[in-house]
C-alpha cells in the first residue's frame, strides 16, 4: 500500500521555511502559485500534464517532487500527483516496448512488486527520466515502491551497455546506433542517485556510475568549448551538434551524486568545468539561461532549460559559486517579471517577452528555477 509511511518528508525543512527570509517567502509562494497553474495541466486520467509529452511527464513529475521535499506545504498536490501516475501513467507510454522482457526488481515475488517494462518506451532517455522522477518521488515521500520501479528501469538501461563507441555507453534507442549524450548523462545520474539510497547494492551502482564516467569522458562528447555536444557521429568524433542545455546540466547531478557516493577529488572540478563553460555559453548580460532554439523551440527543446538549472543548483549545493547562485537567481527572478501570461502560465524566453506557446512544458521548465530559487532560499 502506498503512502503508509512518512507522510511529510523532510520534517527539518519546516522549521527553516518558517523562519524564512522575505526571499525565501517570495520564492515559496512564487513556486506554489506556480504549481497550481501546472496543475490546470496534469490529466488523472493519462498520468501526465496536457500539452506535453511522455518524457516531458517524467520531468514534470521531478519538479513536482522536487518543490514538494522543500515544502511540504505541497505533498498533498504530490503524493496525490505520484499515486495516480504510478497507477495510470503506463496508458500514456507511446511506444511499450521492445525491451519488452519483463524487468521486475528485487522483490519479484512479493505482492508489491513492480513491473518496470510498463515505463519503457523504446528510447533509453526517456527511461532514464522516468527512473529520475521515481527516485525524485521517493526522495519525497520515501515510498519504497518508487525507489524499486526506478531500480527496475536502470536494470534495462544496464543490459543496453555497449556502443559502437569503444564498447561502453548506452545507444539512444534499441534500434539505433547513434550515442548521444543525454542517455548517458541520465544513465550515470540514475546509478549515482541509486547508489545514495540503495544501501546494499551502493558498490553495484558506484561502479556502474564509474563505468559510465570514465567511458564518457573517454570520448568526444564534451566540445572544443568545454561544452557538451548532442552527440557523436558514425566515427564516434563529436558531431558539433546543438548544445543543448540539458546536456549541460544532466551530468553536474551526476557527478554530485557519484563523488556524494564515492568522492573523488577529480569529479566537482569537472562538474564545475562544464557548469562554467555552460554558463559562459547558454547565459545572457543579466545571467538568465537561454536556448538555442528561442523562441520557437520544438516541444522537446523547451523543456532543457529547467533541468539545467535543477542539476546546476545540486552543484550549487555541493561546490558553492556566486556565478551559479546568480544564474537560478537572476533566472528565477526574470521568469517572474517578464515571462509571465495573465494566467500564471510561464513561457520559453527567460528573459521575455512571451513570443510563443506557452504549454506545461514551457512552464514546468521555468518552475524548475523557481523550485531551484526557493532551495538556495532555505537550504
Ligand atoms: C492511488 O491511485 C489509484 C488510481 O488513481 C486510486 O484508485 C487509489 O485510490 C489511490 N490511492 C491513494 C492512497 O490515494
Ligand atoms: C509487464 O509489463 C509489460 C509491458 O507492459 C507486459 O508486456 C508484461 O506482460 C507485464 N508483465 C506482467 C507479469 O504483468
Ligand atoms: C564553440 O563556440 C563557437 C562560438 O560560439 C561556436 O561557433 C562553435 O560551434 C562551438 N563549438 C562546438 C563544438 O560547439
Ligand atoms: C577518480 O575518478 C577518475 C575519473 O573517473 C578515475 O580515473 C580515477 O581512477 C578515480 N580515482 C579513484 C581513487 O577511484
Amino acid at each position: 500500500m502506498l503512502f503508509s509511511r512518512n507522510a511529510l518528508a523532510a520534517p527539518a525543512l519546516v522549521s527553516l521555511l518558517l523562519t524564512g527570509s522575505a526571499a525565501a517567502d517570495d520564492a515559496q509562494s512564487r513556486a506554489q502559485d506556480a504549481l497550481k497553474t501546472l496543475q490546470t495541466w496534469y490529466n488523472p486520467q493519462s498520468g501526465i500534464w496536457d500539452t506535453c509529452g511522455w518524457w516531458d511527464g517524467a520531468s514534470c513529475m521531478t519538479t513536482v517532487a522536487d518543490l514538494a521535499a522543500l515544502d511540504p506545504s505541497v505533498m498533498d498536490t504530490a503524493t496525490y500527483v505520484f499515486n495516480n501516475t504510478f497507477h495510470v501513467g503506463p496508458v500514456s507510454n507511446p511506444h511499450p516496448g521492445p525491451e519488452k522482457k519483463t524487468v521486475f526488481t528485487r522483490d519479484n515475488q512479493g505482492a508489491n512488486s513492480v513491473n518496470a517494462s510498463q515505463w519503457l518506451d523504446q528510447a533509453y532517455d526517456d527511461d532514464g527520466w522516468w527512473a529520475l522522477a521515481w527516485i525524485a518521488a521517493y526522495d519525497a515521500t520515501r515510498e519504497q515502491t518508487y525507489l524499486e520501479l526506478a531500480e527496475g528501469i536502470f536494470e534495462s538501461l544496464a543490459a543496453a551497455w555497449g556502443t559502437n563507441c569503444g564498447g561502453g555507453g548506452i545507444p539512444w534507442n534499441p534500434t539505433s546506433t547513434y550515442v548521444n549524450s543525454i542517455t548517458n548523462e541520465v544513465f550515470l545520474s540514475v546509478a549515482a542517485h541509486l547508489a545514495n539510497r540503495v544501501p546494499d547494492r551502493k558498490e553495484y551502482y558506484v561502479r556502474w556510475a564509474q563505468k559510465e564516467w570514465d567511458w564518457f569522458t573517454s570520448q568526444g562528447f564534451i566540445g572544443e568549448n568545454g561544452t557538451i555536444n548532442d552527440g557523436l557521429l558514425e566515427n564516434c568524433q563529436n558531431n558539433g551538434a546543438t548544445v543543448w542545455s540539458y546536456n549541460q546540466g544532466v551530468v553536474l547531478g551526476g557527478l554530485v551524486e557519484l563523488n556524494r557516493a564515492a568522492p573523488n577529488d577529480t569529479l566537482l572540478p569537472s562538474a564545475n568545468k562544464i557548469a562554467e563553460a555552460a554558463i559562459k555559453t547558454l547565459a545572457d548580460s543579466n545571467m538568465v539561461i537561454h536556448e538555442f532554439c528561442e523562441p520557437q523551440c520544438l516541444p522537446d527543446g523547451t523543456q532543457f532549460k529547467g533541468i539545467f538549472i535543477r542539476n546546476l543548483q545540486m552543484l550549487q549545493r555541493a561546490s558553492p559559486d556566486e556565478t551559479y547562485r546568480k544564474v537560478i537567481i537572476n533566472s528565477a527572478n526574470s521568469i517572474w517579471k517578464n515571462d509571465r501570461d495573465e494566467k500564471g502560465g510561464l513561457g520559453v524566453n527567460w528573459a521575455g517577452p512571451i513570443q510563443a506557446t506557452v504549454d506545461a512544458s514551457t512552464h514546468s521548465s521555468a518552475l524548475d528555477a523557481l523550485v531551484a530559487a526557493l532551495a538556495l532560499s532555505i537550504l
